[in-house]
């Protein structure tokens, strides 16, 4: 088998590439190693930033969410008894949409298939190989035959723990990480939502977040042992945390609802830099992992993808390669920001061992700061929204200045 762009995992980064190269007229062929049922079932986050609600529209796959999504004019921060509202259109311009990233994954998924592209379930044991010559090729198992995908580029979207970042020779990048010594707690509940917005909480004993996915599905987390066990807590001992965290002295309580689903998220930060060696291109989760306290983990997934679309358009409308050359750095600029971010909101938010009175008034004191501050209040929103794609304010504004 050839293909011009082999892309080595089917979530949102791999399938939203393979869509926007569809669209400029590039082939590619998408393996992922789970089948159509269970990638389209993953429960993963559902804040949709602004570019990333702009990019699927524009690109004619954000119907569905449009129609389905939630659109939030701001986000709450509750800490001290109180709960302080972040006008995120009135600071920024802009809102965030709530949309589960497996829907998201269901419409990339129903486009590429009624475009007749391919994305080939059930791709076992991939192996990359010749990664540095100009026919990089992926092999893998299928249906029981072992098959080989010729390509000019691979791109690997196969997250954290997938087999691309792997085939990197370890002499050629570096790896930063930061563990966090808690997880979330994570529930999907059938009910009506407590808010029409999100609750950030911050409580003597740990973070609390509110959520929803649609008006009958909500999503709650609370801040839990890193190695705790979803087994481990009965709904009424869930409920009662949620209580002891969210509810307020004014009569306000988060609604109970049936559990559907309970698992326990893994709080990381971690960046491969560079994202890329000879013709493999990392993208996505593959790369980097922000913990989800920022709400940035496919938003950043989607930012790398809609840059390497722009060089491997490039590349092939006329052989330059300035674009591909430029995409680690490119991208890296954003994803540190966003794990700078990351950091910050779970280091302000959340209860870390040994933490004694002082750091928790420092907290509040932070959220107190960051709720009354304009300025401050300002930073948080547009970090939250999402920061611009590639470029500076200083060279936004010159390209504004000549344009008026
Ligand atoms: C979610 O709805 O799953 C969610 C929302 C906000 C976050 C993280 C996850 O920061």
């Amino acid at each position: 088998m050839r293909t011009r762009v082999g892309i080595v995992g089917g979530g949102p980064a791999g399938l939203l590439l393979s869509h926007l190269l569809h669209l400029r007229g590039i082939e590619s062929v998408v393996l992922e190693a789970r089948s159509r049922e269970d990638l389209e079932s993953e429960i993963r986050a559902g804040v949709l930033e602004h570019g990333t609600t702009e990019l699927l529209m524009e690109t004619g796959v954000g119907d569905r969410m449009r129609r389905e999504g939630a659109v939030h004019r701001s986000v709450n921060l509750q800490f001290d008894g109180r709960r302080e509202r972040i006008d995120l259109e009135g600071l920024t311009g802009k809102t965030i949409t709530l949309y589960g990233q497996h829907e998201v994954v269901k419409d990339l998924v129903r486009t590429r298939l009624e475009a007749g592209g391919e994305v080939l379930f059930g791709a076992k044991g991939i192996e990359l190989r010749d990664l540095g010559s100009e026919e990089p090729k992926v092999r893998f198992l299928r249906e029981g035959e072992e098959r080989e995908l010729r390509c000019d580029f691979v791109v690997g979207t196969d997250g954290f723990h997938g087999v691309s970042r792997k085939s990197l020779p370890d002499r050629v990048s570096t790896e930063y990480e930061r563990r966090y010594p808690f997880g979330w707690f994570g529930i999907l509940i059938e009910g009506p939502p407590s808010t029409e917005e999100l609750i950030y909480a911050l409580h003597e004993r740990g973070f609390a977040l509110v959520s929803t996915r649609s008006p009958e599905i909500q999503r709650l987390y609370f801040q839990c042992d890193p190695n705790d066990e979803a087994g481990n807590w009965s709904d009424d001992r869930i409920w009662a945390e949620l209580h002891a965290r969210l509810d307020t002295e004014d009569g306000w309580t988060v609604n109970e609802g049936n559990i559907i689903h309970k698992n326990v998220v893994q709080m990381r930060s971690f960046v491969c830099e560079p994202m890329r060696y000879g013709r493999l291109f990392l993208a996505g989760d593959a790369a980097h992992i922000v913990p989800p306290t920022g709400a940035k983990g496919m938003n950043l997934a989607v930012a790398d993808v809609r840059v390497l679309s722009r060089g491997l358009t490039e590349f092939y409308a006329s052989g330059e390669t300035e674009l591909l050359d430029g995409y680690s750095e490119t991208c890296l600029r954003r994803v540190w920001k966003a794990s700078r971010f990351s950091w910050w909101m779970t280091s302000m938010l959340h209860r870390f061992d040994g933490d004694d009175a002082f750091q928790y008034r420092m907290q509040v004191a932070e959220l107190d700061y960051v709720t009354g501050s304009r300025a401050a209040a300002t930073s948080l929103a547009e970090n939250y929204v999402g920061l611009p794609m590639e470029r500076g304010f200083e060279a936004q504004a010159k390209e504004r200045a000549s344009a008026s």
